[in-house]
């Protein structure tokens, strides 16, 4: 891979420790994936947070990276959710050991100057890269969003890699960074119309059968920002997709000629039905119902509020949501209504990296797809997958 002579001076060591392993990451990465050069990046999302998933190595690996205090992000980057809601963990019953752990790893990451924000939904608070921004994104229902509907540039980051080029500024260019690697390779023709857990569903069968391809879809109405970010988590979780177009929707579909696509899958209203069954592993009745992955809208937030203002919720719930979103809910009283209920808007963490397998509870409610398929696998529980309104029971 092409070095400039700054670029050389960094991986020798002259601009410091940290940028010196930061650049090591970046070169391998370029050589491996027959990269020309690097390119320069103008926003990072950072993976790897919670203790549940990075555990102490982790954390050694932050701080050890950030100890001669050489090398600090250079662009605007934010971190993904951790395991803890970062300031009421205590009121929420997470267990002290694990969030006092949680909180020294956030603070290694911001010592490495990467934003507290602590969400996997950024775009909706304030790190939202413009249409062909070359950047490096890790969380993967964030880097199908970004590339998809934002149209930015990002191929599916691992968290280190993310976090070496936010410190330096730059990432390999090779992948989703060309425009030759952003064509369709599978037309999806959806002949019915669909709402809410519906998108997560036809994400989920379309991710498993085309793996790390890139989609283009023809739906029979229009989704809104929510059913999308729904849409694009499904379809990174069951398959590895990094990216898709939608007619009439996302930015590059026009630049697509569909009709030169060879592969075409009909999905039909049966098939969306039955992958909504498949998805839930048991028919006993959720202990929680935990709503936002991805991270939940203000919208969505509404949503719920309107759901169950004046009535009694019969199961725990959680709303996941960013710090930011969630001020913006207490302005506006859905978070008052919501906790009337007996339910809780939830900051930075999310039912998949949150240790809920230490918190008693047995059976999880979700409204997606993507936490529908991780809760069984990381948490060991069981899981019911429907529409919000069908998920909540009142007394
Ligand atoms: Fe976000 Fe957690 Fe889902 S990180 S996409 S809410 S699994």
């Amino acid at each position: 891979m092409f070095l400039t002579n700054e670029e050389q001076q960094m991986c020798d060591g002259e601009f410091g420790e940290t940028i010196r392993k930061s650049m090591d990451i970046l070169v391998a990465l370029g050589d491996i994936y027959g990269a020309s050069k690097l390119v320069d990046i103008t926003s990072a999302q950072v993976s790897g947070v919670s203790y549940k998933t990075i555990g102490d190595a982790g954390l050694e690996y932050l701080e050890d990276l950030a100890l001669d205090g050489s090398g600090k992000a250079s662009v605007n980057a934010s971190l993904n959710p951790p395991g803890t809601d970062l300031d009421n963990w205590e009121k929420l019953g997470f267990p002290k050991d694990f969030a006092v752990k949680q909180n020294q790893i956030v603070d290694a990451y911001a010592n490495l100057g990467i934003s507290k924000t602590c969400t996997c939904t950024p775009y909706l608070v304030g790190n939202v890269p413009r249409f062909r921004d070359h950047v490096s994104w890790s969380e993967s229902s964030a880097v199908a969003y970004v590339n998809s509907v934002i149209g930015a540039r990002t191929n599916r980051e691992g968290g280190p890699a993310a976090l070496a080029a936010a410190i330096v500024g730059k990432t390999p260019l090779y992948g989703f960074h060309l425009a030759e690697n952003r064509q369709a390779n599978l037309v999806v023709n959806v002949s019915c119309e669909l709402k809410g857990a519906d998108f997560g569903a036809l994400g989920y069968i379309i991710g498993k059968f085309v793996g790390g391809g890139v989609p283009y879809f023809k739906l029979q109405n229009t989704p809104n920002n929510n059913d999308l970010k729904t849409l694009g988590a499904a379809l990174a979780s069951s398959g590895s997709v990094a990216l898709y177009h939608m007619e009439n929707v996302t930015p590059e579909a026009n630049l697509i000629n569909s009709d030169e696509i060879e592969d075409i899958m009909f999905i039909s209203e049966n098939e969306i039905e039955e992958t909504r069954q498949k998805l839930s592993t048991t028919d006993r009745q959720p202990d929680l119902i935990c709503l936002g992955c991805p991270h939940a809208s203000l919208e969505e937030i509404k949503q719920v509020a309107d759901i169950v203002q004046g009535k009694s919720i019969k199961n725990k719930l959680w709303i996941c949501t960013s710090v930011s979103v969630k001020a913006t809910a207490d302005r506006m009283g859905y978070t008052k209504t919501i906790e009337n209920a007996g339910g809780n808007v939830v900051c930075d963490t999310c039912m998949v990296v949150a240790p809920i397998e230490d918190m008693g509870f047995e059976v999880i409610g979700v409204n997606s797809a993507k936490a529908a398929n991780y809760v069984p696998s990381m948490c060991g529980l069981d899981v019911v997958y429907n529409d919000v309104e069908n998920l909540i029971q009142f007394e």
